[in-house]
């Protein structure tokens, strides 16, 4: 066995000569969440449906519990779940035997499997809905449904493709916090996204995706902090104690009226304890000592050079 629940190595996919796939390389740890965070167009979907045996690359490796999805396509299709960018559930039946439908495909008991249909039902608040037609399902609630049918095969490793696009606030949390149990339950989750706050939210990892590329991995702090601008931000009690501090950090910059400086650096443990040695040895105390990070939206656009609003077509 390896820790890897998902390993990609130079996966490439083109339709035509439109290549929409150019070379993807990860490894996700088991019992970890990985987003794969990009705009409109960047390949994700593309990415969540090789991955899950949905479609052939063109080249590259990718195995999925251990599994091959080109040779042992049926062993990786047995340990995932999948939710789709679209529902995939059936709008004639009610929500009840939408999930009673999954679990008559799935080998467990027909007792166990109404005790896994209620349970599955009050987790995602949908007891009140249970008898109405799917039709009749706002978007937010389909996404749930969809996502509880994926649960009825226990699956180790779960594909959730913009799980949350298009809900409103209050399902979006919801759809966190199961995500969350589930993790803590030791399922990995590829989760795909294209909400920087999501992704800093939930995963452990991100990678970003650009027209088909990598051009970030790291988690979350550690895509924060490639990007210019982090600083420690030092308050001080007097404009004396300002002017030391400005004269021995030469390339900060001060706000005299708020009586702060700005610190460049990386946020890094190694310059923290520096810049505070340096204070120290001066004898300088500062009030207040805050570390600023861009937030996610800085890091797309820092690395890609354009905005995640920006539809690729
Ligand atoms: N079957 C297909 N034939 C041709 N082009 C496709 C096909 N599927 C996806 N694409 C193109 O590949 C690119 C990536 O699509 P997709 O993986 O759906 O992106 P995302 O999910 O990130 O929005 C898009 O430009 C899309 O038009
Ligand atoms: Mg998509």
């Amino acid at each position: 066995m390896t820790s890897s629940a998902i390993a990609v190595s130079g996966l490439r996919k083109s339709y035509k000569d439109k290549i929409v796939l150019d070379g993807i390389d990860l490894d996700v740890p088991a019992g970890t969440i990985f987003s794969l965070l990009g705009p409109n167009g960047a390949g994700k979907t593309t990415t969540v449906n090789v991955l899950t045996t949905l479609i052939r690359a063109d080249s590259g490796t990718v195995r999925v519990a251990g599994h091959d999805v080109g040779t042992e396509a049926r062993a990786v299709r047995a340990a995932i779940g999948v939710t789709g960018q679209f529902a995939a559930v059936d709008e004639l039946l009610t929500g009840q035997e939408n999930l009673q439908l999954m679990v008559d495909l799935s080998p467990v008991r027909a007792k166990e499997g109404r005790r896994i249909v209620t349970e599955l039902l009050e987790r995602f608040e949908l007891v009140e809905a249970a008898r109405k037609s799917v039709s009749t399902y706002s978007g937010g609630m389909r996404r749930k449904l969809d996502l509880a049918m994926t649960l009825v095969g226990n699956p180790r490793i779960i594909f959730l493709d913009e799980p949350t696009t298009g809900l409103d606030p209050r399902s979006r949390r919801t759809m966190w916090s199961i995500i969350r149990e589930l993790v803590a339950d030791g399922v990995t989750i590829f989760l795909t996204t294209q909400y920087l706050d999501e992704a800093d939210q939930l995963a452990d990892r991100i990678a970003v995706l650009d027209q088909g590329r990598l051009v970030a991995q790291g988690t979350p702090d550690e895509l924060k902090r490639q990007l210019p601008g982090t600083h420690v931000r030092l308050r001080f009690a007097t404009a004396e104690e300002l002017e030391a501090a400005a004269l021995i950090l030469p390339d900060s910059t001060r706000d005299e009226e708020a009586l702060t400086l700005r610190v460049p650096g990386d946020g890094g443990t190694r310059s923290l304890r520096a810049l505070l040695d340096r204070l120290d040895e001066y004898s300088i105390g500062a009030e207040e000592f805050s570390v600023h990070t861009p937030d996610l939206d800085d890091v797309f656009l820092a690395l890609t050079g354009h905005a995640t609003e920006v539809v690729a077509k």
